[in-house]
């Protein structure tokens, strides 16, 4: 057995198989090539989270582009938002006049992207979409455009595939539930 098999045994179940997301990600990186046809954006990873989908999001599309990253603190080690965005690493590029793709692992409340959106838009970018694996829509507490969605999730704390618990389980190839008897020490 892998090593990372034994992550396994914290998930209450599979959501999103390996061959699921491999599947959705290559129809994406189709549908935004065609969108942006003729354009170079910069692709920007949210860290960490988002690095392994982006990593896999990049190479289904066939465009020229720059890459970059940024990372948001978010969650620490509790599975609740704290609604409190802080910009812990910045771009290395200037956005203005650029067409902007945010890649992200997962919409929860929506505060984090709708906080990168605006101060790229401000910075002066030409367009900013965003690019998500997953999407938990009944968690929302802002108004915000996702333009890119590979899976719509229900309200469940979910690890796998980058995503984190405790800086934990980001190397499991699937998405999976984390059994709450994991969390509720806390
Ligand atoms: P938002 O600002 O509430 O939309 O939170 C987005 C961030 O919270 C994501 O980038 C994740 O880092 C984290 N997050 C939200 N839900 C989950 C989850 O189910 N598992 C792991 N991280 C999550
Ligand atoms: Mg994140």
């Amino acid at each position: 057995m892998s090593k990372a098999m034994g992550q396994y045994e914290d998930l209450e179940r599979i959501l999103v198989t390996k061959e699921e997301i491999a599947e959705k990600v290559q129809e994406l990186g189709e549908r935004i090539t065609r969108d942006y046809t003729g354009k170079q954006p910069i692709v920007v990873c949210i860290l960490k989270g988002a690095v392994v989908f982006f990593t896999d999001l990049i190479r289904e599309i066939d465009l020229p582009m720059q890459i970059d990253f940024m990372a948001i603190s978010s969650y620490g080690s509790s599975t609740k938002s704290t609604g409190v965005v802080k910009l812990v690493k910045d771009l290395d590029r200037d956005v203005s006049g650029r067409d902007v793709l945010v890649v992200e692992d997962i919409v929860d409340s929506g505060m984090t992207l709708s906080y990168i959106k605006s101060e790229l838009q401000h910075r002066g970018a030409s367009s900013v979409r965003i690019a998500t694996l997953l999407d938990k829509p009944a968690r929302r507490r802002v108004d915000l455009k996702v333009e890119y969605s590979c899976f719509e999730i229900p309200d469940a704390f979910v690890v796998g595939y980058g995503l984190d618990y405790d800086e934990k389980y980001r190397n499991l190839p699937d998405v999976g539930i984390l059994a709450p008897r994991i969390y509720t020490k806390e």
